[in-house]
This record gives C-alpha cells, structure tokens and sequence, in this order.
C-alpha cells in the first residue's frame, strides 16, 4: 500500500555527494560549482583540499594550478595573493562549451575559510585530504577552521591516505571518515582489511567502475558505509542504487535526485 512504498522509498535515500561541487556543470572547487550544488539539494559539497606556500588551505583538485587555472606550478610554491591572481573558470568555457557562462570568467579559486563563509551550516563538507607528507600541517589547519566555524557536525573527511584520516580521527571521534580506494582491476577486499578499516573509518569510497554488488554486500557486513564515485549517467546511477550503496559522488547531483525520485 501507499504507507509500505513511502517508507521504503525513504529507507532508499542515499547520500548524495556533489563531486568537487556541480562540476559537470561548474568549474570544479569553485564557489559557483558549490552554490549549484547547494540549490541542487545535493547532501555534501565535496572539496579537495590544497595548501599554499604560505599555508593557506585551498579548494583545487590538483597539486599544480595548470589544468583548472591559467597558471602554471604546484600550488605548495606559490602564496594564495599568487593563486588568487588566476582565472579559474576559463578553462571550463573552453572545455564545456555546452554549459559555457560569462560569469566564470576570471572566477577565484576559493579557499576552505570561504566556502565555509559562503555556506555555514546550510550545507554538508566532503572534506579530502593528501598525505600528511604532502602536506604537512593540513590536517590540524582543516580541524581548527571546522571548530572556529562550529561546523564539526557538518564535516566528514575522506582520503586516500590512511595516515592523515588516523590524524583527523584524534582530533574527533564523531566525525564521520571514509578511506578511499581507488581499484584498477575488479574490486576484491579481504575480511582482514575491512577491519582494519573499521578501525578509523566509518565508510569506503570506491570507484564505481571496478565494483559489484558482491563488494557492496562485503562492506555493508562489516557494518562500513559504501560510497561509490563517480557515476555521471542515470544507467549507472540506477546500477548503484541497485547494488544498495550508501552514498554517490556525481559531477551531476540534480540527475542523481531526479535518479531516486524514481524508486
Ligand atoms: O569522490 C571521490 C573522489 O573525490 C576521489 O577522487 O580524484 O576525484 O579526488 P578524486
Ligand atoms: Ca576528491
């Protein structure tokens, strides 16, 4: 009856992840990319985290400003004034003519202390970190600017390294963690590895390409959440919704919503 299939359907919402905000329809990481994503009602705002020189933190994908800027150099050895001179939103005119718009023009490259200005807790931060390595400091600089915006219950984290989630799960128990995974070949993960996981972690991000619905089970058994980046097309969005994610990263998250409607 209608009572059975509204419940269901709300026992289907997944978590919809803007991947590096609407940029299918934005320039990547910038505040336009953010704020379509917003309006879009998309859970999380992902944001791929750089530091500067001078140890600002950034929203940009890249350790060098040459493919989403009209600058050329790794981003650790230029000061934000440097990154703050660049276009960042040219390119994606030049590359996306279709969803092409004059504003992006000469669009900044934001850092986190402004995202976090623009958006407050009207939204949700996919939060992703480097290798401490990398970037040594980062983590602490991420935590005390989530604090001083009292955002920490609208902040996850994910990260390839294993390192720089173990930093952030001492700063917070709360904060939910995923690792990330990045799979070349079919995805296979051992028993002995999800609990390892389990350990720091509250979920995985996996690529989609790779996975099946015998690893989503695997995961969701050791009682991780199972997020899959980044399927773009409605018959891929469908196979994951399928499969029983918990989460999907989408460049596109106003398909994704209008995906789910459908169950
Ligand atoms: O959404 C997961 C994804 O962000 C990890 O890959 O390269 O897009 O940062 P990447
Ligand atoms: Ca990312």
């Amino acid at each position: 009856g209608f009572a059975v299939g509204s419940v269901s359907a709300h026992d289907s919402k997944i978590t919809i992840v803007a991947h590096r905000g609407a940029s299918g329809y934005a320039p990547e990481n910038t505040l336009d990319a953010y704020r379509l994503a917003v309006r879009m009602r998309a859970d999380y705002i992902e944001i791929d985290l750089q530091m500067t020189e001078d140890g600002e933190l950034i929203a940009m994908h890249d350790g060098t400003v040459d493919r989403t800027t009209n600058g050329t150099g790794f981003v650790r050895n230029m000061t934000l004034s440097e990154i703050k001179s660049l276009d960042s939103g040219s390119w994606f005119n030049d590359k996306h003519s279709f969803y092409a718009r004059k504003k992006y023009i000469n669009e900044k490259v934001p850092t986190l202390r402004e995202v976090f200005e623009a958006f407050g807790p009207s939204t949700r931060y996919l939060l992703e970190t480097k290798s401490p390595k990398e970037y040594p400091g980062l983590e602490e600089k991420m935590w005390s600017l989530v604090q001083e915006f009292k955002l920490e219950d609208r902040i996850a984290v994910q990260s390839f390294s294993m390192e720089s989630l173990k930093k952030i799960r001492k700063r917070s128990k709360g904060v939910p963690i995923f690792q990330l995974m990045w799979y070349k070949n079919p995805a296979s993960i051992s028993k002995e590895k999800l609990k390892e996981i389990g350990k720091y972690a509250n979920g995985i991000g996996a690529n989609f390409q790779k996975l099946d619905k015998r690893y989503v089970r695997r995961v969701k058994k050791a009682n991780l959440l199972m997020y899959v980046y980044t399927p773009n097309f409605r018959s891929s969005m469908a196979r994951a919704l399928k499969w029983g994610v918990d989460g999907i990263h989408t460049d596109y998250p106003d398909i994704l919503v209008a995906e789910q409607r459908q169950i």
